[in-house]
This record gives C-alpha cells, structure tokens and sequence, in this order.
C-alpha cells in the first residue's frame, strides 16, 4: 500500500460536527509509511479535545482493515490559532457585521490613561476620514459619557440600539445602560453576557474601526471581551515607572498567550512641560515605554506628555482633539492614530 491509497482509506473519518474528512481539514497531516507501520500526526484544536479517544479509534479500525499494515502511529499537535479560526468560525454578531477593523485599548492598571486615549486616538481616526466608533466596556467604571459629555438616554430602532453621535464619533457605554453607579452589576459572570449584547443589539452600521475602551487590568472582563470580537487588536497604554511596567509586562504575555495580536504600546505621561520651562520634567523616570518595547518587541507608538489641557478635556467633555487637534498632544495622537490605521490594514 502506498501513501495515497491509505490517505483514500482514511477519508472515510469524519469530523462529526463539520461532517468533513480529518484528511481534507488538515487534522490528519504528515502521513508516512516505514515498513508496515502507518505514522501520521493528529492535531486536535486542545490537547483535552473530547474528540480525541473517537478519532484514535476510528483511525485504528481502518488501519486494521489495511493490507499489509500492521499498525499505526498516531503523533498529537494541536492546532494553531488561525487554523482554529478558518475551520470553527465563530457566528459573527449581528450589530458589527459591517465594522472593518476592532482595536481594543488596554492596560496593566488602572488610571493610567486608558479611556483618554482611546477617546482621542478615536477623534483622531475621524480626523484622518475614517468611520469610528466607540465602545466603551470598560465594567468597573464605564467613564466615556463623562469624557464626552454625553448624557440623553439612548434610542432604539428595529429592536437594536442606535449609538449616540458625538464629535463625528458612534457612541455607546455601558454606563449608557445601567447608569454609572450601577455598573457594578456586571461583574462576575454577566460581563460576558453583557458584553455580547453591546456588539449584537448595538447597530454600529458601517464602520471602519471600532475602538473598545477595556477595563482595567487582565481580569476576566478584558480577556472574555477581546476573544469575543474576532481579529481584534489590542493597544497598550503603560505609564513609564517601573511598577506600572509590571504590570503591563505581564499584560502583554497573557495576550500572547492567548494569540491576541498587539498593535503597539503607548507611553502615557511620560514628562511635563511647565509653562515657565523649555525642558520636559520626566516625573516618572525616563525610558521605560522604549525598554518594554524592546524587551517585548511590541513597537512603541507614541510618549504622551502631563497636559493640563488634556485633563481639563477629560473632565469637561470636550477632548483635546476637538478642542486642540493641532497642539504638540493632539499632533501626537494624531501620529499614533497614522501609525495605528498603516499597522492594521
Ligand atoms: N497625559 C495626561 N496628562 C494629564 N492628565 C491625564 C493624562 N492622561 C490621563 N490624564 C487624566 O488622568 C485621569 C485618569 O485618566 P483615564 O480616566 O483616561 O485613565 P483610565 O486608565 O481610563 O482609568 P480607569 O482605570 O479608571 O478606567 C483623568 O482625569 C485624565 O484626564
Ligand atoms: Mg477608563
């Protein structure tokens, strides 16, 4: 017997819910023969694949009815990612269809700067002619209505709701729904389930990106919500002390991990330029946004300084990429957003 016909034998194994051939699939690969042995590779999609005693058996019953085959030898791998993807789609939410590109701003921390920056770097995209929208799922604190100051309950049209305009953004917050006091009830389990009705019930339209202001941290919330969107990439923001590093550090492995693609790493609050000086103050240390990057080889995208500006911004709802598109703050968020869209598409 030779390759070709024990692969012809074998395609009599199917995948029981894709109802495809293991051979076709790709999930039985690299089939050799040595003398009367079969060895061929299984990859399963995780090494606890329930499947996986099933398919042992059902390729051992077709070798035994082999010619001139005494056995086989099965080798187990798993499938990567992107197979994983290609052969188990996951249905895609209603409310997205037709969102091209999801960027999701992360952090190690809390109050490092997060939802500022992913307001601005979103302002900063509409500045450059894209459609943008804005989730903000952030769970602990969803503080994007007060950014923006947004505050008319939502509508609705055809069971889905529509997001808020504001600025040439599409708008929606957790705290649109519940009220910022209450968005402690989506804690624990519910946060997914929350989550998915943000990007199913939310008729976000056609949108080039839609940015996602994550909670805090690399908890739970951060981790359902960025595997729940598929081909979602994540934006860091780090301040420069080594403590905060840290924890980002660590953030960046668990995405890794997981095979969450990291866009870049921004440095926030990296210096101060008093009024009355010419050189920046670094309040925080020097260097540790370009250390983490090399160490990492996540690309730095952009060292944003203490502005006063922006934190008035923040706080009175109108950012500085509407109020001061072109100071030295806006013009960096308006690199980091260039570098973002070249590094996605
Ligand atoms: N570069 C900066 N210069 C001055 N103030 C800033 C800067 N970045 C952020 N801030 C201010 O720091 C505070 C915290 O920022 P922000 O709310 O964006 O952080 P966050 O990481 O989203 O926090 P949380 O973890 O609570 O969601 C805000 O008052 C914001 O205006
Ligand atoms: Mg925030």
């Amino acid at each position: 017997m030779n390759e070709k016909q024990i692969r012809e034998a074998l395609q009599t194994v199917l995948h029981p819910k894709l109802k495809k051939s293991l051979i076709d699939i790709g999930m039985i690969r690299d089939l050799s023969i040595k003398d009367d042995v079969v060895k061929l590779t299984l990859a399963l999609r995780s090494d606890r694949s329930p499947l996986k005693e099933l398919f042992i058996r059902e390729i051992e019953k077709v070798v035994d009815t082999l010619p001139d085959i005494s056995s086989v030898q099965i080798e187990f791998t798993t499938l990567n990612r992107e197979e994983i993807e290609r052969l188990f789609p996951k249905p895609v939410l209603k409310g997205i269809e037709k969102v091209k590109y999801f960027l999701a701003v992360a952090s190690g921390k809390g109050g490092v700067g997060k939802t500022t920056i992913a307001v601005n770097v979103a302002l900063a995209l509409v500045k450059q002619g894209y459609k943008v929208g804005l989730l903000d799922a952030d769970v602990y604190g969803p503080s994007v209505p007060v950014m923006l100051d947004i505050s008319e309950p939502l509508n609705q049209k055809d069971e889905m709701i529509i997001p808020k305009e504001k600025y040439g953004l599409r708008i929606m917050s957790l705290g649109m729904t519940v009220g910022q006091n209450e968005a402690f009830i989506w804690r624990g389990p519910l946060v997914s389930k929350a989550i998915n009705q943000l990007l199913g019930q939310v008729n976000w339209g056609e949108l080039d990106y839609l940015v996602i202001d994550l909670p805090p941290g690399t908890g739970d919330p951060s981790i359902t919500i960025a595997q729940s969107i598929p081909h979602c990439s994540i934006l860091m923001i780090t301040t420069p002390q080594e403590v905060a590093l840290a924890d980002v550090r660590r953030a960046i492995g668990l995405f890794n991990k997981i095979g969450q693609p990291i866009v870049g790493l921004v440095e926030n609050m990296s210096y101060f330029i008093c009024s009355n000086c010419t050189e920046a103050i670094e309040i925080f240390g020097h260097g540790g946004g370009v250390r983490l990057s090399q160490e990492t080889g996540v690309p730095l995208l952009g060292t944003i300084p203490i502005d006063l500006d922006l934190r008035q911004g923040g706080d009175n709802g109108v950012p500085i990429m509407v109020s001061a598109a072109n100071s030295l703050t806006g013009l960096i968020f308006q690199t980091i957003a260039q570098e973002i869209s070249n590094k996605i598409q």
